[in-house]
């Protein structure tokens, strides 16, 4: 087989974000646009001689930029490349195989939870030996080479028969197709009581688990209904499709509305959870009740040493600081350390690789701990059905419970979509000047206490990120944070961030819209939001 140097020219804006290079399918099907995007990441990382994971959520095109992947990897010298049959993985499996394989890294092709199709959207993103997302110096570094590359290398040769599980050889480099959900759904069994789970199905426990046409359909069929015994019908949408049946793979309150109606129905089950399009997101519901992503994280910390893998206790735990502060008193309860990062995964990993912490989580709908170094929408539903299974407590006593102890941390946030990019930089701009003159001053009748733009010093490499978001902090608590989407492919996306604390017995049963509503006006008068975007409620409410 011969290997084709092809010519070509960098191709502007192929500048990873928060979760790899992410741009409309069409603009990766274009000429040389993935071919050059994956070229930077070989050239950066080196191939040679090299073993790493591939795989996606099985959005349109999935299949053949992963054989266009494999003609690269093996023209680039790879020694092997383990992948999903199908091309198929979650992203916390592709990190699970990078770690349990011992890989040099892998790639994932996936853009998480933005719809797919032809007219939606493809990524790609590499992840390092430790199974995380690439740091910053790694993606900058794979940009900076996409502004200068002028060859990649491919080889020519027959699409890679990725239907059936085993071993084949592309020129000379190995292909191991493994089958996507068998090492997982091991990992899993490893971590949480499966007996007690399957003791609770047995017992008449029923639950929804709605994996939105997603990747983790299988996922959840093989774990939840033949491995803990759950009815079969529990999983639903569990096929995944490649443009997800025309869902918006998203697992919040407003595009798993399906799941949302029916845990708020007369005959709701005692249990439902939503995955997004690569299977690292996660809502939980109660019957008749919703539990906030920051709620989630804090009960999955103050619960975790119900279930075997975790029985030591916490070496800490972390969070992305637009996350609400309700974790950061279960740490103070069990007396461990609590971190504040900004957002997006990947600064977790520093502080599990370090030892630092366990478990980790985002108010987007994102938790995980040291098992992989993703979020893991499964791994979350399963501790939380392991936390019920123990407790022999509804979701919604679990959460009253929670509150009683630690208080409640009332929590929304508000995302304008699609604003015009000059309109969003000039209100962050006008914003951020404000800051210096905000202590002090009232609005809406709350007080201001301080303010600033949120940097952070990683405690283990000592790299600083800043600029991060802007912080209000009010004197009773309350806290506003307003940050630009750094995943949008659509103008900018302003996410406002809104919380409250609560505590005592007494006012932990507000709607939290209505707990907040001065927050959010407060917020209103400070941003400007109606007078430099023109918005004056926001497109979705989590
Ligand atoms: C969003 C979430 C963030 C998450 C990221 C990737 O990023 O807010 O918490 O890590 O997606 O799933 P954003 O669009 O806000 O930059
Ligand atoms: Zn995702």
């Amino acid at each position: 087989m011969t290997i084709t140097t092809v010519t070509t020219q960098p191709i502007a804006g192929q500048k990873p974000g928060t979760s790899g290079l992410r741009k409309k399918t069409a603009v990766f099907m274009g000429p040389h646009y993935l071919e050059n995007f994956v070229q930077a990441i070989f050239d950066v990382v080196g191939a040679e001689g090299k073993c790493f994971v591939l795989g996606g959520d099985g959005r349109y095109f999935n299949d053949r930029a992963a054989q266009v992947i494999l003609r690269m990897a093996a023209a680039n010298g790879a020694a092997r490349v383990i992948v999903g049959k199908g091309a198929i993985l979650s992203t916390p499996a592709a990190s699970h195989l990078i770690r349990l394989n011992q890989t040099d890294g892998g790639i994932i092709m996936s853009a998480s939870h933005n719809p797919g199709g032809p007219d939606e959207d493809f990524g790609v993103k590499f992840n390092m030996p430790n199974g995380g997302p690439a740091p910053e110096g790694v993606t900058e570094a794979m940009y900076q080479r996409t502004t200068t590359l002028t060859e990649y290398r491919m080889l020519e040769a027959q699409d890679v028969d990725l239907s059936v599980v085993g071993r084949t050889h592309l020129a000379g480099m190995v292909v191991d197709v493994v089958d996507p959900v068998a090492d997982y759904a091991a990992l899993m069994e490893s971590l949480f009581d499966f007996a007690a789970i399957r003791a609770m199905f047995v017992g008449g426990f029923r639950m929804r688990m709605d994996s939105m046409c997603a990747v983790t359909g299988p996922y959840a069929v093989e774990i939840l209904e033949r491995r803990l015994g759950a009815a079969a019908g529990t999983c639903v949408n569990a096929v995944p499709l490649p443009d997800f049946g025309g869902l918006h793979p998203d697992p919040n309150p407003t595009w798993a509305k399906g799941l949302m109606d029916e845990m708020f129905s007369a005959d709701a089950p005692d249990f439902g959870a939503a995955s997004d399009g690569d299977g690292d997101r996660n809502m939980v519901v109660g019957r008749g009740i919703y539990v906030s992503p920051s709620d989630s994280l804090a009960v999955l910390a103050a619960n975790a040493h119900l279930a075997p893998g975790y029985r030591v206790g916490l070496k800490g735990v972390a969070r992305s600081m637009p996350t609400s502060a309700a974790v950061d008193r279960v740490a103070e309860a069990l007396g461990i350390a609590s971190y504040e990062t900004p957002t997006g995964w990947k600064f977790f990993g520093n502080l599990l690789d370090a030892g630092r912490a366990t478990i980790c989580g985002e108010e987007s709908f994102g938790t995980g701990s040291d098992h992989v170094r993703e979020k893991d929408g499964l791994w979350a539903v399963l501790l939380w059905l392991n936390i019920l299974a123990v407790r022999r407590e509804s979701v919604a006593a679990v959460l009253s419970g929670h509150w009683g102890r630690f208080g409640r941390n009332y929590y929304s946030r508000h995302d304008f979509e699609a604003i015009a990019t000059d309109k969003a930089d000039a209100m962050m701009a006008a914003l951020r000047a404000s800051l210096p003159d905000l202590a002090g001053k009232v609005v809406e009748g709350l007080t201001i206490a301080g303010a600033d733009d949120f940097a952070y010093t990683d405690p283990v490499d000592g790299s600083v990120s800043q600029a991060q978001g802007v912080r209000i902090l009010f004197q009773d608590g309350s806290r506003i944070v307003l940050r630009l989407s750094g995943t949008g492919t659509e103008g900018a996306t302003l996410r406002l961030y809104l919380e409250r604390y609560a505590a005592g017995p007494m006012g932990l049963d507000l709607d939290p819209q209505e707990a907040l509503a001065g927050v959010i006006r407060a917020a209103h008068a400070l941003a400007g939001i109606e007078r430099f975007a023109g918005r004056t409620a926001p497109d979705v409410v989590t």
